[in-house]
């Protein structure tokens, strides 16, 4: 049978890393209470010339450099974003020119902090239906765009940036000793919508919008809807915590992170934690903390890899893959 085996990651953040002691002054916060509430020392924050498309396109060369791969291999692009350098085209359109691609088809996600999640599993069904061979799956964010600099409530949380992955078609037998992806589940719950959202769109406001969230509500739902997600992704596969090698959460705050993991029974060693040096990112947090953990050396060829994450909508959903 056909597996999506991940070949490749790359990263990228903007230059400029912003310190939550950098707040004070701004809003009335500390150092202290952003650290303890949410696990996040610092994030960064994109300039007047770093955009969605340009630090997806970065990501994306990165990826593909770690793959040994052109953008001539490529003939999917799949961009997971919820700020988009325009309301339309697709930015994933816009990283398909910068890449010097004109051949195959890109298009946007957008599933907020799921997004990179239901990306891989889009590319996944993309790739087995023979769709396409070998596809670039990006999140790339800047959510620095879309906040209220004046509500300490949530201003504090977001950073920007962008992580990639390569997914090609390999062969596998349907075990799961197969790499590649090997279980998916994702779901979603608009009856939440107004807990996390923003004040604004195309068909609505005619504009962009801001960031609005209920950050104690979110957070109620947040752990019962992640090991949910994740308890019927261990049921596809025939797994249980103890089989895997390596979690890698959507990185929203640190504390959730940590019940989620408890409350699945999986040890702390095995959790990969970045929310502290990049906060929220969305869409890239996964891809981002991904890149990190392969980098230094801790994801292997082999390794069993579950992907979490829940977002705005709510959305929420878990893949399983062999490395
Ligand atoms: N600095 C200082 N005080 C603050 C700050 C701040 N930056 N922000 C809020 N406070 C205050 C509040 O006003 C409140 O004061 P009050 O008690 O006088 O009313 C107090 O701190 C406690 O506020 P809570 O909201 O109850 O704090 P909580 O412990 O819940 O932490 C947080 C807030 C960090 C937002 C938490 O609720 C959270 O992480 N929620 C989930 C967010 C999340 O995971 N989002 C994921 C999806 S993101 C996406 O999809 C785009």
């Amino acid at each position: 049978m056909i597996r999506s085996v991940v070949r490749g990651t790359g990263a990228a953040l903007p230059r400029r890393i912003m310190k939550n002691a950098d707040f004070e002054g701004m809003v009335e916060t500390s150092d202290e209470w952003i650290a303890q509430r949410t696990g996040i020392r610092q994030r960064h924050i994109a300039g007047d010339d770093e955009t969605t498309a340009s630090l997806g396109e970065a990501a994306a060369r990165a990826a593909l450099a770690n793959a040994g791969l052109t953008p001539a291999d490529i003939d999917l692009v799949v961009l997971a974003t919820s700020t988009p350098n325009n309301t339309f085209p697709a930015t994933a359109v816009d990283i398909q020119n910068r890449l010097g691609m004109h051949h195959g088809f890109a298009f946007d996600l957008q599933a907020v902090c799921s997004g990179f999640v239901y990306a891989v599993a889009t590319a996944d069904l993309y790739i087995r239906g023979g769709l396409a061979k070998r596809v670039l799956v990006i999140g790339s964010e800047t959510f620095s765009r879309i906040l209220d600099w004046s509500d300490r409530s949530t201003c504090v949380l977001f950073g920007d940036g962008a992580g990639a992955v390569v997914v090609e078609a390999g062969e596998g037998t349907g075990a799961i000793a197969d790499r590649g992806v090997l279980a998916a589940s994702l779901r979603s719950d608009g009856t939440h919508k107004d807990k996390l959202f923003v004040d604004g769109g195309p068909s609505t406001t005619g504009t962009v919008g801001h960031l609005r969230m209920e950050g104690r509500e979110v957070f109620k739902h947040a752990v019962g809807m992640i090991t949910d997600v994740i308890e019927a992704t261990f049921a596809q596969a025939g797994i249980t915590a103890d089989d895997l090698d390596w979690f890698v959460p959507h990185q929203a705050n640190k504390r959730i992170i940590d019940a989620s993991a408890k409350k699945l029974g999986i040890a702390e060693q095995k959790v990969v934690v970045t929310v502290d040096l990049h906060g929220n990112t969305s869409a890239a947090s996964v891809p981002l903390a991904l890149s990190v953990a392969v980098a230094d050396g801790r994801i292997k060829k082999g390794d069993l890899v579950l992907l979490e994450a829940m977002g705005g909508g709510f959305t929420w959903g878990a893949v399983l893959v062999r490395w």
